[in-house]
């Protein structure tokens, strides 16, 4: 079984109650939201592969450390995905970014890819699959099998990333993928009868867009 990690840094619980508050504005919960990635962008990061490579300080020659090159890939499933991503690339501007939405065909309920544009070399890349909260995980995991099953990504290679978990969510990805690692900033305590995560903080993509 792949990593379950809730990232529990002080820093990122205090931003989560500040957006978790039905009271913060739009302007808050975008600049929170994308602040919380970027401090989880440091936690998921943390197995890069680093490379020796030999340099001169101004003292001496010296062996040290430097990222090896693993190229990397952030796809926020929209729309919600997409807040975090600015906080995320503030840390790792190299990543390329690529797209996926999706959406439930309301009479055969099977999830449809609407939108996918992805790096042409995405089998290449550690990638990072951005949603702000996995509730039932149908959207995370409709989203992971087109990754898998339709352009060939391994699922070694993904790492799932978010701010709030339902214990439902994180059990169903698990079930589904189990090889892909899960960070989140919060685990919450569940699902409630119209899919939201109690206690929450709403639905994401409503407070990162104001549209609501
Ligand atoms: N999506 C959201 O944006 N919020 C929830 O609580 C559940 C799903």
């Amino acid at each position: 079984m792949a990593k379950f990690t809730v990232v529990d840094h002080p820093l990122i619980q205090h931003k989560l109650t500040l957006i978790r508050d039905k009271d913060a504005s739009t302007k808050v919960f975008r600049e929170v939201t994308n602040e919380i990635g970027m401090l989880m962008a440091y936690e998921i990061t943390r197995d890069l592969p680093l490379e020796d490579v030999e340099i001169e300080t101004p003292i001496t020659k010296t062996t040290q450390k430097q990222l090896s090159g693993k190229k990397l890939a952030i796809v926020p499933i929209l729309r919600a995905g997409l807040g975090m991503v600015d906080g995320i690339i503030d840390l790792i501007p190299a990543a390329r970014v690529g797209h996926i939405g999706m959406y439930r065909d309301p009479e055969t309920l099977e999830a449809v890819e609407y939108f996918a544009k992805f790096p042409s070399d995405i089998q290449e890349r550690q990638v990072f699959v951005v949603d702000p909260m996995l509730a039932t995980g149908a959207s995370a995991i409709a989203a992971l099998d087109q990754l898998v099953d339709k352009y060939n990504v391994s699922e070694e290679h993904i790492t799932f990333v978010c701010l709030v978990a339902a214990p439902e969510g994180v059990k169903a990805l698990q079930a589904s993928h189990p090889n892909v690692d899960i960070y989140t900033a919060a685990l919450d305590e569940k699902l409630n009868d119209h899919g939201y995560i109690v206690p929450g903080l709403g639905d994401a993509g409503d407070r990162i867009f104001g549209t609501k």
